[in-house]
C-alpha cells in the first residue's frame, strides 16, 4: 500500500476521536489569549504519542514536534489556532457552547481537533518519511496583536527552523469533500481607524458661533475615499469603511466632538504604510482648514497574506493527487484578514481551505454567526489532506 493509501485509512480509522476531540472544543470554547482548558487538552491528545511537546509558548501556545527518519534533515510546520469568537450559540447541537457568550463561530475547533487527528496519523508514519514536522498551535487568531506575532517572538520559527509552513481553514462557502488554493496575495492586511474630530458645540441656529465637527467628519469620510481611488495603485487592491460615526448632539445643538472608526485593508507593506500617513495627514489638515482640530489613530492589525507560489502549487497539486482534481477548487482573493500572514511573511506558506458546506443538511452558515457549523466530514478531508501535504512537502 502506498503512503496516501495508508494515510486515507488512518484518517478514516480516526475520524470519530478526531470529531469526538470537536465535539470537546466546540462545547467548550475560549476567547484570544486565555485558551488555557483547550491547550492543556490539545496537550493531554498530544502525550500518550511520545512526541516532544513544548507548552507555554506565548503562553496558551504549544508546540510539537515529530520527527522521521533522518530528523535533522528538514523541518516543515504546521498551523492550528484555537480561541474563540464572543458569539452566543444559536445551535441546537448537543456539543453546542457550555461557556455562554463565548463560541467556535470560525472554525478553530476544527483546526486544533484536525490538526490532531493529522498528528497521530504523522506520528504513525514517521518511519516512512524523512526530517521534522513542527505543530504550531496558536492562541489569539482573532485579536490584536495576533497570537502568530507572539508565537514568532517566541521563537516558533527557530530551532528547528521550519522551511515552510502549512495553514489550513474553514470555508463554508466550499462544499465539503473540497478543498481551495491560491498563490500569491490571498488575504488582506488590517488597521482600525480611529479618529476624535474637535470643534466647538454650540446652538444647531448659530453655526456662526462655533466650529461644527460634523461637516468636519462629514469631510474627512469623503475626502478619504479619495486616496483609495487616486493614490492607492488600482493593481493594488485596497479598502477604506467607516462603520462607526458618533455626533451626540440633537436637531438643534451642534456636539463638540465626532467619533468615528472605520477599517483600511489592502495587499501591499509599502503602499499600507504609505497609505496611512496620506490618511492621517488628510484628516489632520481638513479638520485645521476647517477651524478645527483631529485625532487620528491607526491600530495596525494584520499584515496581508501571502500564499508562496511553489508551496501552495506543490500543495495544489499534491490536493489533487489525494482528493481527485474535482475536489481541488481555485480560490478568490479575500480582503478579511488572518493572521497566518505574520508567517507568510516571514517564510514560504500556504493556506488553504477546507470545505465545509452541506446545503442538504443545512450547514451553509457563515463564520462568524451564531449559526456556524460543519459537515464533520470535513474533518476526515482535514487530516488526512494536512498528513499527505506535510509528507510531500519534507520530500521536496
Ligand atoms: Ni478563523
Amino acid at each position: 500500500m502506498n503512503i496516501a493509501e495508508q494515510i486515507k485509512q488512518l484518517a478514516q480509522q480516526y475520524k470519530s476521536d478526531v470529531i469526538a476531540y470537536r465535539h470537546h472544543l466546540h462545547a467548550h470554547p475560549e476567547l484570544s489569549y486565555q485558551e488555557h482548558n483547550t491547550v492543556k487538552f490539545v496537550a493531554e491528545q498530544l502525550r500518550p504519542l511520545a512526541i516532544e511537546i513544548t507548552e507555554g509558548v506565548a503562553d496558551t501556545g504549544l508546540v510539537a514536534l515529530i520527527k522521521g527518519k533522518n530528523s535533522a534533515k528538514k523541518t516543515i510546520a504546521l498551523r492550528a489556532d484555537m480561541d474563540a469568537l464572543p458569539i452566543t450559540e444559536q445551535n441546537n447541537v448537543p456539543y453546542k457552547s457550555k461557556n455562554e457568550g463565548v463560541m467556535h463561530a470560525c472554525g478553530h475547533d476544527v483546526h486544533t481537533s484536525s490538526l490532531l487527528g493529522t498528528a497521530r496519523i504523522l506520528n504513525e508514519l514517521k518511519e516512512h518519511f524523512e526530517g521534522t514536522i513542527k505543530l504550531i498551535f496558536q492562541p489569539g487568531e482573532e485579536r490584536i496583536p495576533g497570537g502568530a506575532s507572539l508565537m514568532i517572538k517566541d521563537g516558533v520559527l527557530e530551532s528547528p527552523s521550519p522551511q515552510s509552513i502549512i495553514g489550513q481553514h474553514v470555508m463554508p462557502l466550499i462544499p465539503v469533500g473540497k478543498v481551495g488554493f491560491r498563490e500569491g496575495m490571498y488575504m488582506a492586511s488590517a488597521d482600525e481607524i480611529y479618529v476624535t474630530v474637535k470643534g466647538k458645540g454650540g446652538h444647531g441656529a448659530m453655526p456662526e458661533m462655533g466650529v461644527d465637527p460634523v461637516v468636519i467628519a462629514s469631510h474627512i469620510i469623503v475626502s478619504l475615499q479619495q486616496i483609495i481611488s487616486r493614490n492607492a495603485s488600482p493593481k493594488i487592491p485596497c479598502v477604506l469603511t467607516f462603520g462607526k460615526v458618533i455626533a451626540e448632539g440633537a436637531t438643534n445643538i451642534i456636539p463638540n466632538e465626532v467619533y468615528i472608526e472605520g477599517t483600511f485593508r489592502t495587499l501591499n507593506e509599502e503602499w499600507r504604510a504609505d497609505a496611512h500617513q496620506k490618511m492621517k495627514k488628510m484628516a489632520e489638515g481638513i479638520a485645521e482648514a476647517m477651524g478645527g482640530s483631529c485625532h487620528f489613530d491607526i491600530h495596525r492589525g494584520y499584515p496581508f497574506l501571502k500564499n508562496d507560489p511553489t508551496v501552495t502549487r506543490r500543495a495544489k497539486q499534491g490536493a489533487i493527487h489525494y482528493l481527485g482534481e474535482e475536489n481541488v477548487v481555485d480560490l478568490d482573493l479575500w480582503m478579511a484578514a488572518e493572521d497566518f500572514a505574520y508567517y507568510s511573511q516571514q517564510m514560504p506558506a500556504c493556506f488553504y481551505r477546507l470545505g465545509t458546506r452541506n446545503e442538504a443538511k443545512g450547514i451553509v452558515s457563515s463564520v462568524h454567526t451564531p449559526t456556524f457549523d460543519i459537515d464533520e466530514d470535513a474533518l476526515e478531508v482535514g487530516i488526512g489532506l494536512m498528513a499527505w501535504l506535510a509528507i510531500e512537502e519534507l520530500g521536496a
